[in-house]
């Protein structure tokens, strides 16, 4: 809902978490990662879908901009979750019954669950319902504090598949009031139709659901399931390859469940950045070191797999960065709640709220190459807030796993209701 004037001014605030004056916050790696600038008893105007100008109490602007009172609780930036399957056809809670019965993920999958069930369900699954659907799970995570977000497809596995998912992403982001970025995920599992010609279906990848996508401007990166039982390296590459040539960069998934050599055919390849990461090998971190691309971990899926997670801890003090997204998916981590994914990467990875909190907001947005718009709060940034109720300190945060400690969202400048 809109106030009436296109400004908004936030007073009373007790904190600012990711205050950055001079709009100047970058990628945040290792040691620094432990330290948030913030400001206290301050306010923040906002003009517009921006941010206009911070200060402090003592001096608050006088004028006539609408008011939102923050009485003492502390403003964040928004959580950028670089990293959702959140267009589904159908949930697949049978699948984790399963699991909790005794069978694996990959099981599991190599009896036609899983993946392909995701796909069989929304081959028969038309645009606007799928589009409905994807509405409600956006409107919640948007709820939970999510500001910006990705989404990718891979649930399609056809060439008009494909394109009807990645075509209701695209009316997401024509509707939505937070900004979207869309992954081209062909390469996610190979379809019963080819199960005897890989070769074909990464030939169909390249010469023609690229091409499509492409041409009709449906997506903004690549992305390839590198795993054992899904796409080798060098297939990656091939499909990686092929995308740079319509300027997608890659954001792959790679070493869920084993360490095949993901990794170093992601940085060969350029790619932005290298997902999930449960199996991390000390030759593996050392060579994220060497290179620019982003680790991004997705605590939710091994956290609902009962799985183990990323050496969050040892990648962190050996001095790489990450980032923490919600891998929102029917299979792997049914939730986008990424306050949950914050308490879980403290909790059970050994992250400090500051290091879970930079993973969450500017890592996030360098994930997606949006960190001039997003991930702290910066004059001339994009107005996309959360403001919590008041709270003792931000270890609270994490702390307080569970509780809706959320008072108001912010986005694109006015109060979201
Ligand atoms: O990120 N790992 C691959 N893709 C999803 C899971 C997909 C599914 O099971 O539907 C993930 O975990
Ligand atoms: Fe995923």
């Amino acid at each position: 809902m809109t106030m009436s004037s296109s400004s908004l001014l936030i007073k009373n605030i007790h904190r600012i978490w990711q205050y950055d004056p001079h709009a100047s916050l970058g990628w945040q790696a290792g040691e620094e990662m432990k330290q948030i600038n913030h400001l206290e008893n301050a306010w923040i105007l906002c003009e517009s879908d921006r941010i206009q100008e911070i200060g402090t109490m003592d001096a608050c602007p006088e004028g006539h901009h609408p008011i939102l009172d923050a009485k003492g609780g502390d403003i964040l930036p928004s959580w950028v979750d670089s990293h959702t399957h959140l267009v589904f056809a159908r949930t697949r809670e049978d699948e984790f019954r399963y699991r909790l019965e005794g069978m694996s993920y990959e099981e599991i999958a190599n009896k036609g669950g899983g993946i392909l069930n995701s796909a069989y369900r929304l081959r028969e699954t038309s645009e606007e319902e799928l589009l409905e659907g994807a509405r409600k799970r956006l409107d919640e995570v948007i709820r939970k504090g999510t500001g910006a977000i990705e989404i990718k497809s891979g649930y399609g596995l056809t060439l008009e598949s494909e394109i009807k998912m990645l075509r209701v992403i695209r009316r997401l982001r024509d509707e939505s009031t937070i900004p979207i970025r869309a992954t081209l995920l062909a390469a996610h599992a190979l379809p019963k139709e080819f199960k005897e010609d890989r070769v074909g279906y990464i030939r169909l990848i390249v010469d023609e659901i690229l091409p499509r996508v492409a041409d009709e401007g449906l997506a903004d990166y690549i992305d390839t399931f590198c795993e054992k039982v899904f796409f080798q390296p060098e297939e990656m590459a091939q499909i990686l390859e092929a995308g740079a040539r319509y300027g997608l960069k890659g954001k792959v998934h790679t070493n869920q469940f084993y360490s095949i050599g993901g990794i170093q055919t992601a940085i060969a390849q350029g790619a932005l950045s290298v997902d999930h990461m449960e199996v991390a090998t000390d030759q593996d971190i050392e060579d994220l070191l060497e290179s620019n691309v982003y680790p991004v971990l997705l605590p939710s899926a091994p956290f609902f797999l009962r799985d183990h997670y990323p050496p969050a801890r040892q990648m962190i003090d050996a001095g790489l960065g990450v980032v923490l997204a919600s891998d929102y998916n029917p299979g792997t981590s049914p939730s986008g709640n990424m306050p949950l994914v914050i308490a879980l990467a403290c909790t059970q990875m050994r992250m400090l709220p500051e290091e879970a909190i930079h993973a969450a907001t500017i890592n996030g947005a360098c994930a997606l190459e949006w960190e001039n718009e997003l991930g702290s709060i910066a004059p001339g940034k994009r107005a996309n807030l959360l403001l919590t109720q008041p709270i003792p300190s931000l270890a609270y945060l994490p702390y307080a796993f569970g509780s809706d400690w959320i008072e108001k969202r912010i986005l694109n400048g006015k109060e979201f209701i």
